[in-house]
């Protein structure tokens, strides 16, 4: 088919000189006939497949199914790889590079020829960081992700990722299960390819994306393995070559409306807390404006629909025979805000899935039936925390939301680690963590859902309010605020808590104050030091020096906004 419009990719294969020559020349060492360079759509496949990231390495075979769309419908792939975030493996944690790998795939979609992308992502990061590269190009995008792994089993119990190893850890360090048993589960946890199969962060990002029409509909709870999911990778392989040649860019899907569907669905599926501040930072790379109170007032009064682990009881593997979310979507109904905004398939939300249907009213409920009636991520604020903070209500215990305590106060991980078995503290301790913000850290770990002092748990205590300006596992649960901005590290009010002063919690309030007057706080403001600054070189030292709060997204200060996709000069 030729195209009727000279595409950007023209900039480098069409030229009879020779830059053309040069870029046509080494790309046929690939193999690729005279007709690739006839004017055709150029498709990057951003590819985050890797053995370090075992979540995502099935992408490998995803791609090559993407690519058979791209052929089909006439236009050329171009699979490229960026740095791949493993969760599981990356220390000190994956958060301190997802602005690191945004840059990446910014640089690498700008810098090639390529007239629109696919983004292959599945574990946590990997799709804020594609995404926020991509909007920053805006080309046309679509999201293919690798999705979840089948459910875990045990001793003829399910096995929910992440959720079941807090379990684990909390019933070994009591005693309650054995180290071999505890071996055995293992090896029963992740027994297929795929991202982790609660409504943890992979899963909530994948949703994301669906929610925000980017991905196919049925795209984020279909299994990795499911032969399903090689078809959507197909047909997105098509489709993407179409939102090219009708110049559907990113920006055009990813609209306001796009953001504020997501918030409502976000809090429908229970997802995870860290949506909050990719959230923010996608919207600051869009220039769309969007804050905490957005998102608090948006998620407000949204139904839990949705029975999934960590707050709930099944996995991903059972959502998707449940209906997945188009059927979430559809039961949402009017609750949507924007159910005409414009998808990845032409159609509008309302369109793709009004033909979807619940086919497991345990795992998706009714919105007149709901698993409580407020799921959406709460925003707290008060003289702890000027900025916001967040907690997620669904995961938290109903006696705790509303708590007054005495703090127990660690300053870092190390602290946390050497004390938490001997401090003092009784059920109605509230326990603070500093130091562990973006700036602090830095990078702003999954340790907010730390566990709590082992003479709690024997006495059978599960639960107590724990406040940090860290961010937690979208796998974990408990009474946590999270997110404390401006963070400890800066000199934000976290930073001047002492052991045994007074808190308080109120989420339907949204307050969170510390009951110390403010002389008192001034005079320990006055008297208090910054950390030394946590690296002088490299990525950390770039990191530490343009983070942005979490209210902000933790965004590089430079990064936030967009420079197009215009075509850069030859280097010949
Ligand atoms: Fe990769 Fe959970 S560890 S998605
Ligand atoms: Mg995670």
């Amino acid at each position: 088919m030729a195209e009727t419009r000279a595409l950007r990719s023209h900039g480098w294969f069409a030229d009879q000189g020779v830059l053309g020559f040069t870029h046509r020349s080494w790309l046929r060492n690939l193999g690729h006939p005279d007709h690739a360079f006839d004017g055709r759509p150029v498709i990057g496949i951003c590819q985050t497949a890797s053995d370090l990231t075992p979540c995502n390495a099935h992408l490998r075979e995803i791609a090559e199914h993407v690519k058979r769309g791209v052929y089909e419908a006439g236009g050329l792939p171009m699979e490229f790889p960026v740095t791949s975030l493993g969760e599981i493996l990356m220390r000190p944690t994956t958060m301190l590079f997802r602005n690191l790998v945004s840059m990446d795939v910014e640089e690498t979609l700008r810098a090639n020829p390529l007239d629109g992308v696919v983004l292959l992502t599945g574990c946590d990061k990997t799709t804020p960081a594609l995404l926020m590269g991509g909007a920053s190009v805006d080309l046309p995008t679509m999201v293919v992700g690798g999705g979840p792994m089948l459910n875990g089993r045990f001793r003829g119990k399910q096995l929910g990722s992440g959720t079941d190893v807090w379990r684990f850890a909390d019933a070994r360090r009591t005693g309650a299960m054995s180290q071999a048993d505890m071996n055995a589960a293992e090896a029963c946890m992740s027994r297929s390819a795929g991202h982790c199969n609660t409504m943890g962060t992979a899963s909530t990002m994948g949703c994301w994306a669906e929610s925000m029409g980017l991905s196919l509909p049925g795209m984020a709870a279909l299994p990795a393995v499911d032969s399903r999911r090689k078809a959507m990778a197909h047909v997105a392989g098509n489709r993407i070559v179409q939102l090219v040649r009708e110049d559907v860019r990113m920006s055009s899907i990813l609209t306001r409306q796009a953001l504020e569907n997501a918030v409502v669905v976000n809090a429908a599926i229970g997802g995870s807390s860290n949506f909050a501040v990719h959230l923010l930072a996608l919207a600051g790379r869009l220039g769309i404006p969007f804050d905490l109170n957005d998102l608090d007032r948006l998620g407000r009064s949204v139904p839990l629909l949705v029975d999934l682990m960590p707050a709930g009881r099944f996995l991903m593997e059972d959502f998707c025979y449940a209906g997945g979310l188009p059927a979430v979507l559809r039961e949402l109904g009017d609750r949507l805000p924007h159910p005409d905004a414009i998808t990845v398939t032409g159609g509008t939300v309302a369109e793709n899935v009004a033909d979807a249907e619940v086919f497991d009213r345990e795992v998706i409920r009714t919105a007149a039936d709901p698993l409580r009636t407020d799921a959406g991520l709460a925003v707290l604020r008060g003289n702890l925390a000027p900025d916001g903070a967040i907690i997620k209500p669904a995961a938290a215990s109903p006696s705790l939301l509303q708590h007054i305590g005495r703090a127990v106060v660690f300053h870092g991980v190390e602290d946390l680690h050497a004390r938490i078995d001997t401090v003092e503290c009784d059920r109605d301790s509230v326990f603070v963590l500093t130091g562990v913000g973006p700036r602090g850290f830095p990078g702003m770990p999954e340790v907010g859902n730390f566990g709590l002092p082992r003479k709690l748990l024997e006495s059978g205590v599960d639960d107590a309010v724990r406040i940090s300006d860290g961010r937690m596992s979208g796998t974990a649960f408990g009474t946590v605020v999270l997110h404390v901005a401006p963070e400890s590290a800066v000199g934000g009010p976290l930073a001047l808590v002492r052991d045994g002063d007074v808190i308080e919690l109120d989420v339907d309030a949204r307050r969170l104050h510390l009951a110390v007057d403010d002389a008192e706080l001034a005079a320990r403001k006055a008297a208090w030091t910054p950390p030394p600054r946590a690296a002088e070189r490299g990525w950390v030292r770039l990191y530490v020096d343009h983070v942005s709060q979490a209210d902000r997204g933790a965004d590089l200060d430079f990064l936030v906004g967009g420079s197009g996709a215009p075509v850069p000069p030859g280097n010949h």
